[in-house]
């Protein structure tokens, strides 16, 4: 049998850093709010010409370093973002020319921020499959592009970043279990619209940028996360004192520390950078991961649960076996 295992981890996050005094400086916010009410204390924010391709390149040149390999030893890359540089060509093609990989397939996933979990199980199953034996996967979001910096309801939420990892064949499962999900009719509950395609945004003429009934993604997210990790435990046939680190998609801490309630693990066991990242969208779990790997708190053979929720409504979640 050929398992996938994580084999190298990198992150990247662009030099200038917003505080949440920096940004009541301009909205009707302020620190106070915006930490007690989501963890957030700064984000990283990428300059005017930083595209998501751009982040997403310093994190797989990391990603390749820590496991010792260059592009052209790659296989497939698979670059999950909502942010792309370009509606086409892919990030993933951009990213392959600038890593100097051989003609390999190389494509773009949208599954806003559970988009790194979805390309986790995808990247999964082509090793299983046997059809790869080393696969790039890259999570970046530039959201700074796609806000609305007058709308204190998702201005102050989001922040800029890549994180990468790539996966090797092996003769062990680094995946003991995953599980994605999607539920079309949460869709207008989070969204960027774009205008063109139905009448009815043609007339609206909104622009692009993040809307959010937040309190409704709050609710269903801790509700679906809850269900998740119990379904994702059982498929591994582990008990939650069995993980050594939770490491979530990094939105609120509230939601987080409510997963981890759930699962009746100490804190210590969280790994949580929203404090100073915010939400990086697709790039969140990854980061929030290297982070976790180079600060020495995950160590090889920890187990792990990755999990993620976002527009759609999308989430998933994978336990690793590091
Ligand atoms: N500063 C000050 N006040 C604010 C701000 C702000 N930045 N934003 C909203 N408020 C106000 C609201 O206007 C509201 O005022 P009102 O009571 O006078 O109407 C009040 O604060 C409470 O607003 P709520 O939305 O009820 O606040 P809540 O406690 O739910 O927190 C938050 C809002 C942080 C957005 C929370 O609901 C949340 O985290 N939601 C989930 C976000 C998430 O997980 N997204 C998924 C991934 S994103 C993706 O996939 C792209």
């Amino acid at each position: 049998m050929i398992f996938s295992k994580i084999i190298g981890t990198g992150h990247y996050l662009p030099s200038r850093m917003v505080s949440n005094e920096e940004l009541s400086r301009t909205l009707d916010t302020s620190d106070e709010w915006i930490s007690s009410r989501t963890g957030i204390r700064q984000r990283h924010i990428a300059a005017a010409d930083e595209s998501s391709v751009d982040l997403a390149q310093r994190a797989a040149e990391r990603a390749l370093a820590a496991a010792g390999l260059q592009g052209s030893d790659l296989d497939l890359i698979i670059v999950a973002t909502s942010t792309p540089e370009h509606i086409f060509p892919s990030d993933a093609s951009q990213l392959q020319q600038r890593l100097g990989c051989r003609p390999i397939p190389a494509f773009d996933m949208q599954a806003a921020c559970s988009g790194f979990i979805y390309g986790l199980v995808t990247a999964d199953n082509f090793i299983r499959a046997g059809s790869c034996q080393r696969v790039l996967l890259v999570g970046c979001d530039v959201f700074s592009h796609i806000l609305n910096w007058q709308d204190r309801n998702t201005a102050v939420l989001f922040g800029d970043g890549a994180g990468a990892v790539v996966l090797g064949a092996s003769p062990t499962p680094g995946i003991l279990s995953s599980v994605i999900y999607s539920d079309g009719q949460y869709c207008n509950l989070l969204q960027v619209p774009l205008n063109v395609g139905t009448a009815e945004n043609q007339r609206s003429q909104r622009q692009p940028y993040v809307e959010m009934s937040g309190s409704e993604v709050f609710r269903r997210a801790v509700s679906a996360l809850a269900d998740l990790v119990t379904e994702l435990l059982a498929k591994a046939e582990l008990r939650p004192e069995q993980l050594d680190f939770l490491v979530p998609h990094q939105a609120n801490a509230r939601i987080i520390t409510a997963t981890a309630k759930h699962l009746n693990l100490p804190l210590e066991k969280v790994i949580m950078t929203v404090a100073e990242h915010a939400n990086t969208s697709a790039a969140s779990v990854p980061l929030a991961l290297d982070v976790g790997i180079r600060r020495g708190q995950i160590q090889p053979g920890h187990r792990l649960l990755l999990e993620a929720f976002g527009a759609g409504f999308t989430w998933g979640g994978c336990v690793v076996q590091y």
